[in-house]
């Protein structure tokens, strides 16, 4: 199995990291525009096979898509990233022209590969490969859900004091601040949330998961890496492996949630074939509002690219 990673920048390099680190697949391309940083990143990935025992190849390509032929899954993380002050939105002209030549480039040597897309902002990025590449929805897709997620589950740890093993949890809805975390669908270890948490407080950590982005854009000058690395490492993982593990990603919805033509984050089982099956769940009338929000707020940036 090979995966491609497109950009080396700090969320690119992260997540070919792990592939490598978890033995994900057999070759793992890394792909930068700037001359050497791939070749240098992916180098020092290989040499740190001897110390923590893996033994994936880690290829490095200055912008040559040649080394990332006959790819299986290809995570594309390239554009710039978020400065203090921006939203995700800001980012649209400059990384739609990126993401569509990348998307072009990828697949001229790899026809059949699955894409999942990371680069801002994240849902109508994932649109415009789909637009680029005219492949099915069942190969291209959007990473956002499983670390908006992440970061739910990690604060709601954070607050209970209870490992982040056990908290499970779904969100639906843009990678922006209109996300819809799902407190009913939401437990620890089993045990509904509310019976652990007081609702002003779970409240408070839907707000703070909201914003998850910014506060770390803020903190750090752009935005973060390990945890959207990780996010995109294991939705790969579930594809190569035929996992068929069940994540929040970001697919183009057609005609389910009552929704049409409109990329936006659900549950969905991820194997082999990409997305596998996406997955409606029976929301009240309060989710389906927010999800409604988040859906017209997705569609008016979708026609922002459409007009660009
Ligand atoms: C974030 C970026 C990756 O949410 O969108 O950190």
């Amino acid at each position: 199995m090979k995966v491609t990673v497109v950009g080396a920048g700090n969320v690119g390099a992260t997540c070919a990291d792990i592939l490598a680190q978890k033995e994900v697949c057999n070759e793992v391309v890394l792909v930068d525009i700037k001359d050497g940083l791939s070749e240098g990143k992916a180098l020092d990935i290989f040499q740190k096979a001897p110390i923590n025992l893996y033994d994936t190849k880690t290829v490095g390509s200055t912008n040559n898509y040649e080394l990332t032929k006959d790819s299986d899954v290809v995570v594309i993380t390239s554009g710039l990233p978020r400065k203090p002050g921006m939203s995700r939105d800001d980012l649209i002209g400059t990384n739609a022209k990126i993401v569509e030549s990348v998307t072009e480039n990828i697949i001229k040597y790899s026809p059949d590969t699955i894409i999942i897309i990371v680069s801002n902002p994240l849902d109508v990025m994932t649109y415009q490969a789909h637009i680029t590449s005219k492949f099915k929805r069942t190969k291209v897709m959007g990473m956002a859900g499983i670390l908006d997620t992440a970061r739910f589950r990690a604060f709601i740890a954070e607050e209970l004091n209870i490992s982040p093993k056990e908290i499970q949890a779904l969100l639906l809805g843009g990678h922006g601040d209109t996300m819809v975390p799902l407190p009913r669908y939401t437990t620890v270890s089993g045990i509904p949330i509310n019976e652990m948490i007081d609702k002003n407080k779970l409240e408070e950590i839907i707000e703070r998961t909201k914003f998850g982005g910014g506060e770390l854009v803020k903190l750090m000058g752009t935005s973060a890496w390990y945890a959207p690395g990780a996010a995109a490492a294991q939705m790969v993982e579930s594809i190569v492996k035929n996992q068929r593990r069940i994540f929040p990603v970001c697919v183009k919805l057609e005609g389910e949630y009552d929704i049409d033509d409109c990329y936006l984050g659900v549950p969905v089982v991820l194997g082999s074939n990409g997305i596998e099956k996406v997955i409606e769940l029976k929301l009240n009338s309060e989710e389906k509002k927010l999800l409604e929000e988040s859906r017209k707020h997705v569609k008016e940036v979708m026609s922002v690219l459409e007009n660009l």
